[in-house]
């Protein structure tokens, strides 16, 4: 019997589908981005029909099975180690580094005694042992597949019982049963199904590796997302060594978690003390620049805060936030206008530097702090550091673990800590600090830089 066909129009940009070709996609908005697609009918692949347990007789993935990658680092991001049968993509520019950390990572769970299984669909097998002789990779329990058919990676896959399966990437993959070329979304979702499905069945943890396009977003992107157990991305300019990796979505894990690399001549090397190769490059006594003690899941990070405060010639002037929160700056601005320290006419640029990311409210007192410090052309005290959430009202909110930027900042050698009045007590332990509560804004801009609201 032949097997029956069908075809569908699949946007290229979010994976809806429609039985007929669309100038526009309807679901995103996309022009000219609908494939047609031929789909050759799926052979039931719920054959081995499954069936029902009661809950208490289902085995759980207990924490003292994960698998470590033995990249302290990585195994953080992931939780604490690879979930066996989860599905985790690792995104990342091309050239940031995808590859190299997946062959230290291939390398870290094979010591531990498993074999791994590589499958290079972009690269040839003697160019990763290319890499692999650079990263002096011992390479006997290393199994490398140049291969681009997800239905043979899985049949290899199923005959030499892996610890870990590694795709390389998903874009180079594809599923036959489809006409579509490689890297189109429909091929990326259902090779990506297709290794869902060998991960359930077999319990074995299967990375795959995702190149982000320009846009910042993973191709095939919200289609594959939800698919997926964890997603990791790895980040990084491409003129500096430092990579940051951090997951974005994690069902087994904290999704803030952060980890620090350098990407070296001997591949990736995680930065032991990332807080102070953060604030190595911080110019002392530069008017606009203040520390704040962050949270990336469950460590506090020491970054700075820059601000540039500028006359500004046009009718509205610009505000610009890199790694902080543009809506929460336009706040910051809006409750600095009641203080007497008005930036209403003025250009604003707020980043984080060193090409970090500082989303949480916390971080808001240290935002005021440098946006206050360029205003007045004074630079704060170089052993300060600053936290806590401002409200709307101008009142310094509670933070949450105060005690671990506490215990942070002293650690790092700053002598002051302005933070929350209702986290004051924390600081009770800290006899190298010097903890200033804060209570309102105008209190602290008045104090620090003489700022008077106006009666
Ligand atoms: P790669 O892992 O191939 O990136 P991706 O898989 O994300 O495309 O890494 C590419 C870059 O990393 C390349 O420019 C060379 C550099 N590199 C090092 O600097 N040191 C190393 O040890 C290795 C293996 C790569
Ligand atoms: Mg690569």
């Amino acid at each position: 019997m032949r097997p029956r066909v069908s075809t569908v129009f699949a946007c290229q940009s979010c994976g809806a589908v429609s039985p007929k070709w669309l100038g526009r996609c309807p679901e995103c908005g996309e022009w000219n981005s609908y494939v047609e697609e031929v789909r050759g009918e799926r052979q039931a692949a719920a054959a081995s029909a499954s069936t029902a347990a009661p809950l208490s007789h289902v085995g759980t993935a207990a924490a003292d099975s994960r698998i470590s990658t033995a990249l302290p680092g990585l195994d953080r991001v992931l939780g604490g180690g690879l979930v066996p049968g989860s599905l985790v993509l690792l995104g990342g520019e091309p050239g940031i580094g995808k590859s190299t950390l997946l062959l230290q990572a291939a390398q870290g769970v094979a010591t531990r005694g498993g074999d791994v299984l590589y499958a290079t669909g972009e690269e040839s097998a003697g160019q990763v042992k290319m890499r692999a002789d650079r990263l002096s990779i011992r390479q006997d329990r290393l199994l490398m597949l140049a291969e681009t058919e997800v239905s043979a990676v899985v049949a290899e896959a199923e005959s030499r019982r892996p610890a870990l399966l590694v795709v390389d990437s998903i874009q180079a993959v594809r599923d036959s049963t489809l006409s579509s070329a490689a890297g189109t979304v429909s091929q990326v979702r259902e090779s990506a199904a297709v290794l869902v499905r060998y991960a359930k069945a077999r319990g074995v943890p299967v990375v795959l590796i995702g190149h982000v396009t320009k846009d910042g977003s993973l191709a095939g992107p919200k289609s594959l997302e939800h698919l997926v157990d964890a997603v990791i991305s790895i980040e990084g300019e491409r003129s500096s060594s430092r990579r940051v990796l951090r997951a974005s979505k994690n069902r087994f894990g904290p999704v803030d978690e952060l980890a620090l690399y350098e990407m070296t001549g001997e591949g990736l090397r995680e930065v032991p003390n990332a807080s102070a190769a953060l604030l190595a490059e911080r110019r002392k006594g530069s008017p606009g620049s203040a520390v704040t003690a962050a949270r990336e899941g469950s460590r506090s990070l020491l970054l700075e805060i820059q601000a540039l405060v500028g006359p500004s010639t046009a009718g509205s002037p610009r505000r610009v936030a890199v790694g902080v929160d543009s809506s929460r700056l336009a706040l910051l601005l809006a409750v600095l206008e009641g203080t007497g320290l008005s930036l209403s006419t003025r250009e604003v640029f707020v980043s984080c530097a060193g090409g970090l990311e500082a989303y949480e409210p916390a971080v808001d007192l240290a935002v005021v702090a440098a946006l206050a410090s360029s205003a007045r052309g004074v630079a704060l005290p170089e052993d300060a550091v600053f936290f806590g959430e401002i409200g709307l009202l101008g009142e310094v909110r509670v933070v949450p673990a105060a005690m671990a930027r506490l215990k942070e900042s002293a650690a790092m050698g700053f002598r002051k800590v302005f933070l929350p009045a209702g986290n004051a007590g924390d600081g009770a332990g800290f006899a190298d600090l010097d903890v200033i509560p804060v209570d309102r804004v105008g209190e602290f801009l008045g104090r620090m830089f003489e700022v008077r609201a106006r009666p």
